[in-house]
């Protein structure tokens, strides 16, 4: 059945504009893909027999999208650690170690999927830990969500706590076969990211095999780049024979349109140019790079590369699961410029669709998308809004600056309004 959400409306058309409908209408097949968007009173007489489904006083945009996430890391947050790498030996390894326990991974996926529900992300691409049977129960727990998930095993051969090191044909193996068993599953609502940790705890080995890995199945490859200038440093000395960091995914066929880096911060700019050419994306964690001390992402070199970039939360090193407060993080990080409201809207919904290549999925409402769109309501924020009150420019800087999972009324994925205790 046909179905008709009235509401008001803010749909990210391009990076600088958000298109508005005060009294906007969204019609959704019954397969879940939008049929209309656009004022109610010219949608309406259009689809007359649509059910109306009316969610007066609220909001009604794209689902949020986050490009960088993990899933074991969800308890670990607002962990103090000096650095990335005292963060990660001090308490992250150790959480990570746990998911050989089933029933550990089992409590830690279910509520991870709710909080992405509960926080409007309706589309992310998720870390887990390197075990294979793990992982694939996440995966089971993603299909019932309901949600949008890119995800995989995290892939680490060297440098790496015993618990946590796999031998690089395991590894492999493991990864070729959840990506054969998940990847496309749910009419493609979820995929596979093959899913090298970082430089320092893989071998090159194995990163060319995932490269051609990656190349053969048509999936994703995800990684964390230039997160720290003490990551760079013990690259450098890990692979001595590379020009730069970048170089390192280039040799090792590791760099293409599906390939994801998080952070990317210290990088020159003949780097994120070949990232550019490569057709490459960055998953911008902002929130996190303050929380770990680990610099600032050069927005005007990456801006003028023409990179893709989206925004992610970095849980657990992102204290936060809201993708709002990714959005006004992006502002505050840079010292000398505005990440404008409407600009942060677009990266978190549209942007990060596109630098995901699912631009023509989701991330914003046009005919044929998915019906990805969450319902908020504004007085969640603080009970003294009163939406119809507020101009164009006040919700979404609201939104920015105050927004958070309180804002959040409901989530939908594909039509489908997803339910928090239905799995
Ligand atoms: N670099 C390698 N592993 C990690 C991780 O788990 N979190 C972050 N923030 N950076 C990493
Ligand atoms: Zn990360």
């Amino acid at each position: 059945m046909q179905r008709l959400y009235r509401a008001r409306i803010l749909n990210p058309t391009r990076t600088q504009c958000v298109t508005e409908y005060r009294d906007g209408a969204l019609v959704v097949d019954a397969d879940g893909r939008i049929l209309a968007v656009g004022s109610y009173a010219r949608v309406r007489p259009r689809f007359r027999a649509a059910k109306i489904v009316h969610y007066a006083g609220r909001l009604l945009m794209p689902g949020l999208v986050d490009t960088h996430i993990h899933l074991p890391q969800l308890d670990q947050r607002g962990k103090h650690g000096a650095t990335l790498l005292d963060w990660l030996e001090r308490y992250i390894f150790s959480a990570e170690s746990r998911f050989a326990d089933l029933s550990v991974a089992e409590d830690i996926s279910r509520r991870f999927f709710k909080k992405l529900i509960l926080n409007g992300t309706t589309t992310s691409m998720v870390f887990t830990t390197i075990h294979t049977q793990s992982t694939a129960l996440a995966f089971g727990l993603a299909m019932a969500s309901g949600l949008r998930v890119i995800m995989g095993k995290v892939m680490m051969d060297q440098h790496s706590p015993k618990s946590l090191q796999e031998a690089t044909h395991r590894s492999l193996n493991d990864s070729a076969w959840l990506c054969s068993e998940w990847d496309g599953m749910a009419g493609g609502r979820i995929r596979y990211a093959f899913t090298p940790r970082f430089a320092p705890t893989c071998s090159e080995t194995l990163m060319r095999e995932t490269g051609k890995l990656v190349e053969a199945s048509g999936a994703y490859l995800q990684t964390h780049i230039a997160e720290t200038v003490a990551e760079n440093s013990a690259v450098k000395t890990l692979f001595p024979r590379l020009h730069d960091y970048v170089h390192l995914f280039e040799r090792t066929q590791c760099l293409g349109p599906r390939h994801l880096f998080a952070h990317a911060i210290h990088l020159s700019p003949s780097e994120y140019r070949r990232l550019a050419r490569a057709d490459a994306a960055i998953a911008h964690c902002p929130l996190s790079n303050l929380f770990l001390k680990s610099g600032r992402m050069p927005i005007e070199r990456v801006e003028q590369s023409g990179v893709k970039w989206g925004l992610g939360t970095d849980v657990g090193a992102g204290p936060s699961m809201s993708m709002f407060a990714v959005m006004r993080h992006a502002d505050y990080i840079q010292p000398d410029r505005s990440v404008e409201p409407m600009v942060a809207l677009h990266r978190a919904t549209r942007g990060g669709a596109e630098a995901l290549g699912l631009d023509r999925e989701t991330g914003s409402f046009a005919k044929g998308k998915w019906a990805d769109f969450i319902v908020i309501d504004i007085a969640g924020i603080d009970p003294v809004y009163r939406l119809a009150e507020l101009s164009k420019a006040e919700v979404l800087s609201l939104l920015m600056y105050r927004g958070d999972g309180q804002a959040i009324e409901s989530t939908y994925v594909a039509g489908n309004k997803l339910d928090v205790d239905g799995f």
